[in-house]
């Protein structure tokens, strides 16, 4: 079996961010989404892995590179404009051949891995496997209807009246059958070629298509509020550690922060789950619980909670406690004690800034 990892697209709806760096890049727990999905198809035992990529190639190829750091081996598959996941399974035809395959969209994140899907299709004679989950708000997904005998009837996008609470995630294993699926469809009314259009040809088609209910949490970190329960969750499973290559001085640091290699804290109250990134600063401050401070970071007198705080930024001297933020990286925010007062911005396309 094979892996398949969509690693392109746009990423509009977490810009700034994702102006100059690939969404799937952004840490979660100081980890990239996109190694922490490379860690979950290794696990299941897939070692061979396709990374579909698009603008941000570069930067994933320089940060993920051959693979062997994670013991798996990438190929690289280039995709001139993000015309759909169903596009994007069709133009890695060469590298996938007649082999089964696993799909994962590499701005996901799962709780417990996928070893059990996997399995459960090496054990079946199934053409597709699509993973599920149970959510309260069926109308803003892909939704699943299954027939009596548990096989999938009919997916519907975002629909008006949902025939089930049951919402693909996206997690989804084909066998040779999907070439012909992905060739047969045609572009959505966005353009794009949808693989639930692809699944649902497959169903059409007479082909065995079955679910895989997954019981953990699950997050698409498509937009800042995801990224940031994901961080939250992916922080409460860390097992906390604290490097013997730190320093923590007159601080409180507790049991449930993870603290990297040349971090320094000083004077300040760290609580967790948090963690706190290799060579990155905090000074007469308050990190409070689910925050990730990234590596080479500088904190200074100031209080910050539920955030993740991207590389080489500089946050110091803010008189109200930073909440459920995203700093991307190189950025800088800062008291201006100059005369008159006032608030002084230099912030790019798309930022948003909430004032009290
Ligand atoms: P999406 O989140 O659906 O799309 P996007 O990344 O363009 O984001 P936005 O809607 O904010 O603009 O993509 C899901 C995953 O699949 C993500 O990791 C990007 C990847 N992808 C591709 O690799 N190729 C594609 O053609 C598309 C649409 C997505």
């Amino acid at each position: 079996m094979k892996g398949l990892i969509l690693s392109g697209g746009k990423g509009t709806r977490l810009y700034p961010l994702t102006y100059t760096n690939a969404k799937q890049l952004i840490p979660v727990a100081n980890k990239p989404v996109l190694v922490r999905v490379i860690e979950s198809i290794r696990d299941a035992g897939v070692e061979e892995i396709g990374v579909v990529i698009g603008q941000t190639g570069p930067q994933i190829r320089e940060v993920v590179g051959d693979g062997s750091k994670w013991g798996v081996k990438i190929t690289y598959i280039p995709q001139d404009s993000p015309d759909g996941l169903a596009h994007a399974v069709k133009i890695s035809r060469d590298f996938l051949g007649d082999e089964r395959f696993v799909m994962f969209l590499g701005d996901n994140v799962i709780q417990g891995g996928i070893g059990a899907l996997i399995s459960d299709f090496a054990h079946n004679d199934w053409n597709s496997q699509i993973v599920l989950k149970e959510v309260e708000n069926p109308t803003a997904y892909g939704v699943a209807k299954l027939r009596a005998d548990n096989s999938i009837e009919h997916l519907i996008e975002k629909p008006e009246n949902p025939p089930s609470n049951l919402a693909l995630v996206g997690i989804y294993m084909f066998d040779q059958n999907i070439w012909e699926a992905v060739n047969s469809i045609k572009p959505s009314g966005r353009g794009e070629l949808e693989i639930t259009d692809a699944i649902q040809w497959l169903v059409n088609a007479g082909y065995r298509v079955f679910p895989h209910v997954h019981k953990g949490w699950w997050i698409d970190t498509g937009k800042p509020t995801d990224m940031l329960e994901a961080n939250s969750l992916v922080l409460e499973e860390l097992t906390p550690t604290i490097s013997p290559e730190s320093i923590i001085e007159n601080s409180e640091v507790d049991r449930r922060v993870t603290v990297e290699r040349g971090a320094r804290i000083i004077n300040s109250i760290v609580r967790g789950p948090s963690i706190i990134g290799e060579d990155t600063v905090i000074e007469n401050s308050y990190i409070g619980p689910f925050t990730s401070i990234y590596h080479h970071v500088t904190v200074q007198n100031c209080e910050i909670e539920r955030s993740i705080v991207l590389e080489h930024s500089t946050i110091s001297d803010i008189g109200t406690r930073l909440h459920d933020s995203l700093i991307g990286r190189n950025a800088s925010v800062r008291r201006n004690d100059e005369k008159p007062r006032s608030l002084r911005m230099n912030i790019g396309d798309h930022s948003n800034l909430w004032i009290v």
